[in-house]
C-alpha cells in the first residue's frame, strides 16, 4: 500500500473486508488491467480490483491463462496501482500469481510473491489451489504478505479437467472442496474466491468460513461477487456465460466510434478548424 494512499484514509484493507464480512456488508470486486480503468473503477467504488491472469485471456488473445508472465502480471499491477493511487486510492489490489510462479517451491513461491509486492505495491497476491499450496500459503502470509486463495474452476488447471464445467457438483468433490477452504483459512489465507461452484456449496463454505468468500458464477450468498471487467462491459461479443450480468455493450459502442473516425477521415470532415492550430 502507498503512503499517500494511505493518506487518503479510506483504503480497503484485509481487516476491512473482515469486517465488511461480520457486518453483512457484500463486497464487490472486479478485474482490471490497466491505468484508466482503475481510476474508472476506483471512482465507481469497488471494493477489490483484481489483477487477474485473465489478462492472458482478455488482454493478449491467448486461449488460457497460462502463458501469462510474472513481468507480464507486474506491468499490469503497476498500471492499476497508478490508477487507484490517481484516484481516491480506495480500492484494495489484489494480483494473481501467475501458473508455475508458486507450484515449484515454497521458496521460489515466496521469491516471487515478494517480488510482486515490492515492485508495484500492490495489497495481496492471490494464488490457484487448495491443500496442495496450504505450506506454500502459510509460508507467504507469515512474512506478511496477505494471500487470496482460489477454488472451484481454477483456469491454471484447465488442462487437468478439460473443461470449464461447473466443479464440485458431486458429494465427493464437494467436500474435499469445503476441507480445502478451511486448509487455506488455517494456513493464513484472508479471503478465497470460488469459481463456478453450487450456490448451496458456496452457501455453506461461506457459513463454515470466518473469512470472506468472493464468488464467480457461485451465487448469491457469499460474501461478495467477482467479474471480469471485460464481460461487465460487453467487450467480448462470443463469451455469455450464465453467471455474466452484462451492464454494457461497449463493443458495438466502440466499433460505432470508429467507423464514424475512419468516415471522417476518410471524407476529409476531421480534422475540422477547432480542431487544429
Ligand atoms: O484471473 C481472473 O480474472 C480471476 C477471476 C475470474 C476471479 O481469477
Amino acid at each position: 500500500m502507498n503512503k499517500s494512499i494511505q493518506q487518503k484514509g479510506a483504503h480497503v484493507t484485509t481487516r476491512r473486508l473482515l469486517d465488511m464480512k461480520q457486518n453483512g456488508e457484500k463486497i464487490s470486486m472486479l478485474t482490471a488491467y490497466d491505468y484508466t480503468m482503475a481510476r474508472i473503477l476506483d471512482r465507481a467504488g469497488v471494493d477489490v480490483l483484481l489483477v487477474g491472469d485473465s489478462a492472458s485471456n482478455v488482454f493478449s488473445g491467448h486461449s488460457t491463462t497460462l502463458p501469462i508472465t510474472i513481468e507480464e502480471m507486474i506491468y499490469h499491477a503497476k498500471a492499476v496501482v497508478s490508477g487507484v493511487h490517481a484516484e481516491s486510492g480506495r480500492a484494495m489490489v489484489v494480483t494473481d500469481m501467475p501458473f508455475m510462479s508458486y507450484q515449484l517451491s515454497g521458496e521460489e513461491a515466496l521469491r516471487n510473491a515478494g517480488k510482486i509486492m515490492k515492485e508495484h505495491e500492490c495489497d495481496a497476491v492471490k494464488l490457484e489451489g487448495g491443500r496442495v499450496i496450504a505450506e506454500t500459503v502459510k509460508r507467504i502470509t507469515d512474512v506478511g504478505i496477505p494471500v487470496m486463495g482460489h477454488l472451484g474452476l481454477m483456469p491454471q488447471s484447465i488442462y487437468k479437467y478439460g473443461s470449464y464445467r461447473v466443479r464440485a457438483q458431486e458429494e465427493k468433490e464437494a467436500e474435499e472442496l469445503l476441507e480445502d477452504a478451511k486448509i487455506l483459512e488455517q494456513a493464513g489465507a484472508f479471503a478465497i474466491v470460488v469459481e463456478k461452484i453450487p450456490s448451496s456449496l458456496a452457501a455453506e463454505v461461506t457459513r463454515s468460513l470466518t473469512i470472506p468468500i468472493i464468488g464467480i458464477g457461485a451465487g448469491i450468498e457469499c460474501d461478495g461477487q467477482v467479474l471480469v471487467i471485460n464481460d461487465i462491459l460487453g467487450l467480448n461479443r462470443e463469451f455469455h456465460p450464465r453467471f455474466v450480468r452484462q451492464y454494457a455493450d461497449l463493443n458495438t459502442v466502440i466499433e460505432h466510434a470508429a467507423k464514424q473516425y475512419v468516415e471522417d477521415v476518410r471524407q476529409g470532415t476531421f480534422p475540422s478548424v477547432d480542431e487544429s492550430y
